[in-house]
């Protein structure tokens, strides 16, 4: 390994990234002599960008909207995450090789994991979106078993892209079908957009979701979502999204800086108070 690794997360844009945050916070607990930093790449220049990643001196980083795609494609081997779910957020080399990993689904399991231990143990979903998040999301699940997963999304087309893609079995659906779909899920998982601040609200009945149901949404800024909020006031058990973004670091560090940090509160905190401090300004 080099003297002082230096990796980095890449994204257009990526001022609002917290990942320099996270691995800035594991450097300093471990005493390590490394670096982590964000850096901003537009589309037309990101091949250049990883094919000069060594001249740089960088031993790997993250990648983030809208270059998880191409980056897929310009690895020399990629794990099998990556495969399934067509997209790549991490990038390291290993004898010399640019390898390609995708992290979204271990975090989306971790998190769960250390929120609401013994989840996965009913195997029924339902997943609201059909895009990039959803892949991972629905490749997660299937990895724990699940063998009924409802895919709910405003293009119907895209749910059943994916139902086909994934081989499962519960079905491509649009939201009018959500009512009927609650009954007998004991995962209410939303993947798309909605609820994030900026953008328009979910809005969902939860009248009909099963008491034992858990709700999960992958957006955390805010924290409690619409969908989360709702779920409160159903009575159900919820689990926010914030550890899948803190959880899915977790293998970059590692293969960047040689040990596996842990996802502890006090992180947890330092980013709830990132945010709190971005609302003021
Ligand atoms: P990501 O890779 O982050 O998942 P994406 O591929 O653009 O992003 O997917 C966004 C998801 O949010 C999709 O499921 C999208 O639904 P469509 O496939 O119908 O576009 C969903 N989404 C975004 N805005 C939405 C809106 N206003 N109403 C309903 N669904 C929305």
């Amino acid at each position: 390994m080099a003297d002082h690794p230096s990796a980095f997360v890449t994204g257009f844009p990526i001022r609002h990234s917290r990942s320099p945050l996270i691995h800035g916070y594991w450097l300093r607990q471990f005493g390590l002599d490394g670096s982590y930093r964000a850096v901003e790449v537009a589309p037309d220049a990101f091949a250049a960008f990883i094919h000069t990643l060594n001249d740089n001196g960088f031993v790997g980083g993250n990648v983030t909207i809208p270059h998880k795609e191409v980056a897929f494609s310009l690895c020399g081997k990629r794990d099998s995450a990556a495969e399934e779910i067509g997209a790549v957020n991490t990038l390291w080399f290993e004898n010399d090789i640019l390898h390609g990993g995708n992290t979204d689904a271990y975090g989306f399991l971790a998190n769960l994991d250390s929120l609401s231990p013994g989840w996965s143990e009913r195997k029924s979903a339902l997943v609201l979106g059909a895009g990039g998040a959803s892949r991972a999301v629905i490749f997660a699940l299937k990895q724990r078993g699940f063998t009924d997963i409802r895919i709910v999304n405003r293009t119907v087309e895209r749910a059943q892209e994916l139902a086909d893609r994934f081989g499962i079995s519960g079905g491509a659906h649009g939201w009018d079908a959500v009512p009927e779909l609650l009954k007998g899920a004991s995962l209410i998982v939303n993947t798309t957009s909605l609820g994030m601040s900026g953008k328009d609200e979910l809005v969902i009945d939860l009248t009909e979701a099963d008491s034992d149901a858990l709700v999960t949404d992958i957006v955390y800024v805010p924290l409690e979502t619409p969908l989360l909020r709702a779920a409160r006031f159903r009575g159900l058990e919820t689990a926010d999204g914030l550890g899948m973004l803190l959880h899915q670091a977790v293998p970059g560090f590692e293969h960047w800086f040689g040990k596996r940090p842990d996802v502890t509160a006090e992180l947890r905190n330092l980013i709830l108070a990132d945010m709190a401090a971005g609302k003021a300004k």
